[in-house]
């Protein structure tokens, strides 16, 4: 037994020796110091003993640990100065390199269109107003004029909420069109108003100019003697701000139930300058001068009265256009399919 630990204690020390990292310094220990290692395994035998030989034996063990320890504590600070000092090479760093910029992102060309556009309604006095994505039957349709049931619904294809039916507002819905925040809007506050709500809408709906989740931008001006006038100049300001000088608009008539009279609007086209023509035949992008943007009008009476206000007291105008389409529209920016915008690929987006 004596020569066996001696012999341990050899073995031990010798391998201490070669070790040159401190991890490997903790699996010496556990090796040759820790509870299951192979010297307590050892002194397991010391029951075997006669009582003489025990104490001999086990003093000679107890020194030897001892000694293990302290050549482990030794070991262990000599390693640990000699990192310590190679630190200084190994973790050296250049300050005079150029540096890494880490990758900034920027705003989806769809929200710097609606920032866009909310600061041009809103340097002539309108304010950004938002309305919920998720609406009640009523103020899409019912205070709108269309009442249960009404063909004219079927223009907005309404993906219908699987949730109760609200008491007074029917069912749920995600809001197919901005015009559900012109009702809200007049609950809200009293007139005179001059909103631009810009918010999501849903309707079903998938091809390369139409999305399931879009944008539009609804305008609502509300105030006492307003006139078709006032709407014309509001379209036109925009049509030159957003889209570049001498663009112009043009009301064609057209029938919404919220508003009467009501409108398309068209911008005049970029390409051929409203002409129609490009070279020797016609434009390509427009066919006769004019591009399609969104309805508008005169708020309807009836709208008024879902609001609270008295059509006799007030008169208003609205407009409501989407927002990627009107960005599609600006010359320059030619997006062949309405969905690229949304398929979140950066060598698409990083473009803009
Ligand atoms: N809400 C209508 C649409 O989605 C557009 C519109 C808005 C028409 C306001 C008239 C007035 O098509």
């Amino acid at each position: 037994m004596k020569d066996r630990l001696e012999s341990l204690r050899e073995e031990a020390l010798s391998a201490l020796g070669k070790i040159g990292d401190l991890p490997s310094l903790g699996v010496w220990e556990t090796g040759f110091l820790g509870r299951k290692s192979r010297f307590n395994l050892l002194l397991k035998g010391l029951g075997n003993l006669s009582s003489e030989d025990r104490k001999t034996v086990g003093q000679q063990a107890n020194g030897i640990r001892d000694e293990l320890a302290a050549a482990l504590a030794n070991r262990r600070r000599e390693l640990s100065s000699v990192s310590l000092s190679g630190l200084s090479e190994t973790e050296r760093i250049d300050v005079s390199l150029p540096g890494i910029k880490p990758a900034t992102g920027h705003l989806h060309l769809v929200s710097q269109a609606i920032a866009e556009i909310g600061s041009i309604f809103g340097r002539i006095g309108f304010h950004r107003s938002v309305q919920p994505e998720v609406e009640w039957d009523w103020y899409a349709f019912e205070s709108l004029n269309m009442p249960s049931d009404h063909p004219a619904r079927d223009e907005w294809e309404t993906f219908f909420v699987d949730a109760p039916n609200h008491p007074k507002l029917g069912k749920m819905v995600l809001t197919p069109h901005t015009s559900s925040g012109q009702v809200r809007e007049m609950q809200r506050r009293k007139p005179p108003i001059r909103m631009i709500g810009i918010s999501k809408c849903y309707r079903r709906q998938m091809d390369v100019s139409h999305v399931p989740m879009f944008h539009q931008f609804e305008g609502l001006m509300v105030d006492r003697g307003v006139s078709v006038t006032h709407l014309k100049g509001v379209l036109d300001h925009f049509a030159r701000t957003f889209f570049g000088a001498g663009r112009k608009t043009r009301l064609r008539p057209f029938h919404f139930r919220f508003t009467e009279p009501s409108f398309e609007v068209d911008v005049s086209c970029g390409v051929c300058g409203g002409t129609g023509r490009l070279g020797d035949g016609k434009c390509r992008l427009c066919k006769d001068g004019w591009l399609e943007l969104g309805g508008a009008g005169m708020v309807h009476p009836n709208v008024f009265r879902s609001g609270g206000l008295d059509p006799e007291e007030w008169g208003g105008f609205a407009f409501g256009w989407g927002v990627e389409r009107t960005m599609m529209m600006r010359s320059g920016l030619n997006i062949p399919d309405i969905r690229d915008i949304y398929r979140n690929d950066r060598r698409f987006l990083e473009q803009f």
